[in-house]
């Protein structure tokens, strides 16, 4: 082990996910642009044996073709197709759900819903930003969109948990969840904070993982997880940081020395693919680092969960 592993090993703990043969299943991975935490996890679910389709607001060719460059088989880059989604407009994700269908028919093994925003990260906005829609842009994209992609795709999964008895969705959360509050799920009630605005949609992803179980499981086998990747050393933090001048360069000057206590992508992916991957693993949890972990008691709250289920499947259908 080189001097500069053994002190960085101080720092970042990785467990790693065992390798499983998916080969024969479907599976959806957000959000997966070079850099980031879905783009690790597809290549590793490709090299495993899956088909992976990734989805990027822009650029998705782009995007499956970086990908390929860095699988080590022909036969895996064939497994790959990138396509367009923004979860922040619904005709976006209805158009996605479309194409996935008329492509792929009705099986759908896995879905992660992987794609989110952090995007301010030093606390500046006194205001929420709004989207097209008139949405806070996190809540929107982090919560409403993944919720909205996943109704949408429901049928295919709990199809596909019925012919083989796993199907999955894995909800990629933050431990940042804790910022959140059930108080606020149904409207605000405090000041306006951004850092609570991404608690709450991540909050909000750890109720739908809850209720998917409880409603799901049982008789679909359609299993849900949601988990903590870590900090990780992705694009997250340059669009957080955006527009804040001075700050953002030093930050850019200094993220090799970030990137040294952070986890790399590949290693931050490894609890969403254990969670997309590890045989019969117990669902509706919370996890860590591979491993079950402790949740905010806010996630505790079944009513909750049942109210913001049943609120938001009536805005899906609207
Ligand atoms: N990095 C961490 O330390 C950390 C910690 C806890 C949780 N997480 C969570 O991990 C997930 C992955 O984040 P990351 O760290 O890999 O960040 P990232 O590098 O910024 O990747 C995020 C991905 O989401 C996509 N995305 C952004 N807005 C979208 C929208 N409106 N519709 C569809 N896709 C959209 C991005 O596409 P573009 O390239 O087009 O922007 C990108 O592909 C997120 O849910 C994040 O909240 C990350």
């Amino acid at each position: 082990m080189s001097v500069h592993d053994f002190i960085r090993a101080r720092f970042v703990r990785t467990a790693y996910a065992e390798p499983v043969d998916v080969t024969g299943k479907t599976m959806i991975v957000t959000g997966a642009s070079p850099g980031s935490l879905g783009f690790e996890t597809a290549r590793t679910l490709a090299s495993w044996g899956a088909s992976v389709v990734i989805t990027t607001r822009s650029n998705p060719d782009a995007a499956a073709d970086a990908l390929r460059a860095r699988l080590q088989y022909a036969e895996a880059c064939q497994r790959v197709e990138g396509q367009a989604l923004d979860l922040s407009y619904s005709d976006s994700v209805a158009s996605f759900v479309r194409w996935f269908v008329e492509n792929h028919g009705d099986r759908l093994d896995v879905l992660i819903n992987n794609a989110g925003i952090h995007l301010d990260l030093l606390s500046r906005w006194t205001e929420p930003r709004l989207t097209d829609d008139g949405f806070e842009i996190q809540w929107r994209t982090n919560y409403l969109g993944s919720a909205h992609l996943t109704h949408l795709l429901l049928p295919l999964l709990e199809k596909t948990g019925q012919a083989t008895g796993d199907a999955r969705v894995v909800n990629v959360v933050s431990h940042l969840h804790v910022k959140g509050s059930n108080d606020d799920l149904f409207g605000r009630t405090r000041p306006y904070d951004s850092w609570a605005a991404y608690g709450n949609s991540k909050l909000a992803l750890m109720h739908m993982t809850r209720e998917l179980q409880r409603r799901y499981a049982e008789e679909s086998h359609v299993q849900a997880y949601c988990l903590h990747p870590g900090s990780v050393f992705t694009r997250v933090a340059d669009k957080g940081l955006e527009g804040t001048g001075m700050i953002e360069k030093a930050r850019n000057a200094l993220s090799p020395v970030e990137a040294f206590f952070l986890k790399t992508p590949e290693e931050g992916a490894q609890t969403q693919i254990h969670c997309a991957t590890y045989p019969r693993l117990a669902g509706g949890l919370y996890y860590e680092a591979c491993h079950p972990a402790e949740a905010g008691k806010d996630v505790e709250d079944t009513e909750v969960a049942e109210r913001l289920w049943t609120e938001t499947e009536a805005w899906v259908a609207t």
